[in-house]
């Protein structure tokens, strides 16, 4: 979100710089069919928004590709690039800039196709106004109630809806009053203060800049006019300082300065500020902006500043007004909006990205999902693409944050998939959880290692993954038999045992098998810290959750085997007859069959089953047991 904002921000400083003007943020919503793109170009058009070369652009393509009869088609305008035109839809969000007598506007332009929730959060993070459009003939539709919902939810307090196509109803005042009515309803259902209604036609012009004559029933103002009168936003100057660091610069001995962007508050040199997380204090000597020593800087500057002391401050480090200091905590209540075809998972980890923290974070309670037509709280055990919900994060360490309503670069952030690195859902920080102040990590005297030692070995678990039937449990099992022998202390974990009781609750959709594994590899952890050589054998088919396991221990103590044999082996074997069983349909989600398995990228030891027999795998897992060390040579 934040870095969507930066890219804008040249352009801001420009378009602010001119004197005294206001600025405005909005974000349109609707559909292209709802005549969007329209409005938005004649916005751009009679404001003179548009640049001279992108007319002419546009008069050629009106030409070839408008649907005005080779008149200007202002819907062209706003469509993005020539590939997407072509495909006729837009794609990704897009700022437009225009500006009024008193006023700059900056418009995100979020499509209203099937990625909307992405775009949507995108544009509205940063939006002060949503401008909502809907049909005059269709009326207020599930999508208009979406959008609404979900830029209210993101932080917006005034819409406007534009009633567009009012030509296509003969300019009735009654089509209008009708939607006004039921679109203000419903603003209030869902807490929406500040709602305007304006009949439009986007196409014609009419009450667009200037009053129209065809509806003289209409008492308001034009939309530019309406705009032009929203009161200015509240000035993200007069909150606390917050300033998140992005690097520290030291270009020689006697000079460290701290870079970010002032998210909110003003920083003044001789000013005392609060060091976050660490809660250090020290008095700020110098405010930098490029070159240039200022007296203070205000929210929006990318500033340099110097402190007083030489304490420890950090990238993702925040500095904030020590009066009104942000919260830290690693345990967090959010609300996730998630983007993304694989849904999200509670038990799973991701990347958190909170102004220029990162973090760790794993979704430990989906409390509930947000049925966005009803507002209804929908007990769910994950989250689809464009599903809203609330749910508890457990943060691998703790990061400092403001909750959202206060502040939206302190309490908005991204997750990231750890594997792929897309972009996968965005959060809203709502209040930090209060246990996770009230839990401790004890700290014990004996430790896993002095532990092991007494057993004459080294904890380790070895992880064992694969297709069921590929031998995972037949070569556990004769491995554990020959450390028995060698007098080591082992214990296996195996899937079918462990469902008859730990996991007794649990199937095998995705979301079961995410919480499946999280258990066994907390179990695993806690053996291997009494010092066992712990012998996983789990299908265990998703990576991140491999992943996942990994990370719970310490470096050199997690052995990837992967138990490879080709489905057809696997399926030939078939050793329970739950091959057949799937092939019939009889038994779903199926591993390898109507369930995906992410195959090891990189596993300690790769063993092919088809032509390696279990005695020998199991010789070449003893084998990698002692030269990592973990049992002794001989
Ligand atoms: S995992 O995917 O969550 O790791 P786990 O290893 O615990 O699976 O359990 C796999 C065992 O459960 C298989 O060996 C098989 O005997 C049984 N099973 C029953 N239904 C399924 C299914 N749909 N997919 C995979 N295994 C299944």
């Amino acid at each position: 979100m934040a870095d969507a904002a930066a890219n804008h921000r040249d352009i801001e400083s420009l378009l602010a710089a001119q004197a005294g003007r206001t600025r405005l943020r909005l974000i349109a919503c609707g559909s292209v069919d709802d005549g969007k793109s329209t409005l938005i170009g004649r916005l751009l058009y009679e404001s003179a928004g548009i640049f001279e070369d992108q007319l002419a652009t546009l008069t050629a393509d009106s030409v070839t590709m408008g649907t005005r009869g080779g008149g200007l088609d202002l819907a062209l305008l706003t469509d993005g690039l020539a590939a997407e035109r072509e495909q006729g839809i837009t794609i990704d969000v897009a700022y437009r800039y225009f500006s009024t007598a008193t006023r700059n506007y900056i418009l995100a332009d979020a499509p209203g196709h099937e990625q909307y929730t992405r775009n949507m959060v995108t544009g509205a993070s940063t939006a002060d106004v949503a401008v909502v459009l809907v049909d005059a003939r269709k009326g207020v539709l599930t999508q208009t109630r979406r959008h609404t919902y979900l830029v209210s939810l993101l932080g917006i307090r005034r819409a406007v809806l534009a009633v567009n196509k009012m030509d296509l109803v003969d300019y009735a005042r009654g089509a209008f009053d009708q939607i006004e009515g039921e679109y203000q309803e419903f603003c209030a259902r869902i807490g929406l203060p500040d709602v305007t209604c304006i009949p439009i036609s986007a196409v014609t012009g009419d009450n667009v800049v200037s009053r129209s004559a065809a509806m003289p029933w209409y008492g308001g103002p034009a939309l530019l006019g309406l705009l032009d009168a929203i009161p200015v936003p509240d000035d993200p100057a007069a909150k606390p300082l917050r300033l998140p660091v992005q690097r520290i610069a030291r270009p020689h001995q006697d000079f460290r300065g701290i870079t970010g962007v002032i998210a909110s508050g003003v920083l003044r040199a001789g000013d005392m500020v609060s060091v976050l997380p660490s809660h250090r204090q020290s008095r700020v000597t110098q405010v930098l902006v490029g070159d240039r020593e200022v007296e203070s800087a205000s929210a929006g500057r990318s500033v340099t500043v110097t402190l007083a002391d030489d304490i420890d401050v950090a990238r993702g480090d925040v500095l904030s007004a020590p009066d009104h200091e942000p919260g830290v905590a690693d345990q967090l209540q959010a609300t996730m909006v998630w983007m993304h075809e694989h849904a999200l998972m509670p038990g799973r980890s991701y990347l958190m990205k909170l102004a220029t923290q990162t973090a760790i974070a794993t979704v430990t309670r989906l409390k509930y999902a947000i049925d966005v037509n009803t507002h209804a709280h929908v007990a769910s055990r994950r989250l689809e693409m464009n599903e809203l919900g609330v749910c508890d994060l457990d943060l691998g360490r703790p990061v400092v944050f403001d909750p959202y309503v206060e502040n939206r670069d302190l309490g908005g952030f991204i997750l990231i998939d750890r594997l792929t690195n897309e972009t996968v859902g965005a959060g809203l920080v709502q209040f930090a959880l209060r246990r996770s102040q009230n839990l401790r990590w004890q700290a014990f005297e004996v430790s896993g290692s002095s532990r092991a030692r007494l057993m004459g070995q080294r904890p380790c678990v070895v992880w064992l993954t694969g297709l069921s039937g590929a031998g995972k449990s037949t070569i556990a099992n004769i491995v554990e038999k020959r450390l028995h022998q060698l007098g080591q202390h082992t214990y296996i974990l195996d899937g079918d045992n462990v469902r008859h009781g730990l996991s007794r609750d649990l199937g095998f959709t995705e979301a079961d098998r995410v919480e499946n594994i999280r258990r066994v590899a907390e179990v695993a952890r806690l053996m291997a810290d009494a010092g066992l050589i712990v012998l996983v054998s789990f299908i265990s088919p998703y990576r991140a959750d491999r992943t996942m396991a990994r990370e719970l221990l310490p470096d050199g103590q997690f052995i990837e085997v992967f138990v490879d044999a080709p489905l057809s082996v696997v399926e030939a074997r078939d050793p329970k007859g739950l091959y057949g069983k799937a092939r019939r349909g009889e038994l779903k989600n199926f591993t390898g069959i109507d369930a995906p398995y992410e195959a090891p990228e990189d596993p300690n030891l790769h063993i092919d089953t088809s032509t390696v027999s279990a005695e020998q795998a199991a010789d070449r897992i003893v084998d990698a047991l002692r030269s990592a060390g973990v049992i002794s040579a001989h």
